[in-house]
């Protein structure tokens, strides 16, 4: 096998410089476990960005994409498919929503999101091109989502960017209010901005929002791709608020570590696309469905409860490290919890700190850890970082 020092000369060399990566090589997992190139053995709080809910390695998931590669792993939507009409029915049954498109990551669900609201719009033959975004979101890398992104720094050295998109302050109803004109199609939000530095919304904003939107005949979109797939405690993010939205957009845990997005929407939005209207060549495919359909059976069959409890109690036992002079601020919902920084302490510092100590943490945001563990993590693995953690920031004091 090649050395540490090797790949990375490799990955120099020949992969684009777009990635700032960790000093670190991991080749395996296990639930909520990952291994470096010599054996050396972590914990995972970051699960690959909010993806692997199951853990890694999950024998259920393995044994399904297993022997569905033994059977095919790649139709193409020409053509029906068992595993995809199941996956369907499985997603959109029980939920808000009558109809789902499946793609290969969270950029492209809502690219479709997106076009579904134009081609809703185009067919009743009203110009409402405008898509009011929260300022701090974050929808992607594609070149629409990153205009779709309140925040320039992804956007600024790709214009000239698709036009239309305006942004309002998180969080601020009365913004908002006053960014609603007759040309608005959609309002577009995460429910909780994570990339953004787990900022949550506040209950009344989402719910006069959604209220916004059916007043003035408005769609609403809530980007899920980091809060949906049972993350906050519940199936999707939004349930937190007693909304309906008419669109949602999935990714990451959807899969649980195999690559697909999804667009969810009532009938009366979905069946603005007609046939041809959009499309992917590998969205859906039969191993990325039988790897959500055990996401899904295992999210319905408890894990989502799970993530509620010791979603909770990891809150709670990450609000202790509060008597820290460092920490700013600790929020969260279920197993998407970040704790701010003050100024003067550097994030990237106490991430690398933790890495040593074999912990896996992800920085988001302004100065902000971000926790977001296999939503099978446990308590003592819980336990022990938070203890690391206490450590770590004992021995960083403010100079004044
Ligand atoms: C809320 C949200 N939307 C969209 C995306 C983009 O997803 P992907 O990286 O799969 O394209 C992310 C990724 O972090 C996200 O957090």
């Amino acid at each position: 096998m090649m050395d540490f020092e090797e790949i990375k000369n490799i990955d120099s060399q020949y992969y684009m410089p777009v990635f700032n990566r960790a000093n670190v090589c991991f080749t395996h997992g296990e639930g909520c476990k990952l291994y470096d190139i010599n054996n050396k053995e972590y914990t995972d709080f970051g699960a690959g960005i909010a993806v692997s809910c199951l853990g890694h390695n999950d024998p259920d998931l393995v044994n399904a994409i297993s022997e569905q590669a033994k059977d095919i792993i790649h139709l193409s939507n020409l053509y029906y498919s068992p595993v995809q009409a199941k996956c369907a029915k499985e997603l959109i049954e029980g939920s808000d929503f009558d109809k789902v498109f499946f793609c290969n990551s969270g950029a492209e669900a809502n690219e479709g999101a997106i076009k579904l609201v134009r081609k809703y719009y185009y067919n009743k033959g009203v110009k409402k091109p405008v898509i009011i975004t929260a300022k701090n979101s974050f929808h992607g890398r594609t070149l629409t989502t990153t205009a779709a992104t309140g925040q320039s720094k992804y956007s600024a050295p790709y214009a000239p960017l698709p036009e239309k998109f305006v942004y309002v302050p998180f969080n601020d109803i009365e913004a908002l209010k006053d960014a609603v004109t007759d040309e608005v199609g959609a309002i577009m939000l995460e429910v909780i901005q994570g990339e953004g530095g787990v900022i949550i919304a506040d209950k009344e904003y989402i719910k006069q929002t959604a209220q916004i939107c059916k007043d003035n005949g408005i769609l609403l979109i809530i980007d899920e791709v980091q809060t949906g797939m049972g993350r906050t405690g519940k199936m999707f993010g939004y349930e937190h608020y007693g909304i309906v939205p008419d669109i949602i957009t999935l990714a990451k845990g959807l899969g649980g570590g195999v690559p697909i997005g999804a667009v969810l929407a009532r009938n009366d939005v979905a069946n603005a696309f007609s046939k041809g209207d959009h499309g992917t060549t590998f969205g859906g495919n039969p191993l990325a469905c039988s790897a959500s359909l055990i996401v899904l059976k295992k999210l319905k069959n408890g894990l989502i409860e799970h993530t509620q409890d010791i979603g909770t109690y990891f809150l709670e036992k990450l609000k202790t490290l509060k008597e820290h002079s460092a920490v700013k601020d600790v929020r969260g919902l279920g197993l998407l919890i970040g704790l701010e920084l003050e100024a003067w302490i550097n994030s990237k510092d106490i991430i690398d700190n933790m890495l040593s100590n074999c912990y896996i943490i992800i920085g988001c945001g302004n100065n902000t850890l971000r926790f977001c563990p296999p939503l099978i993590i446990n308590k003592k693995q819980i336990d022990d970082m938070v203890d690391c953690l206490d450590s770590v920031l004992s021995l960083n004091k403010e100079v004044k």
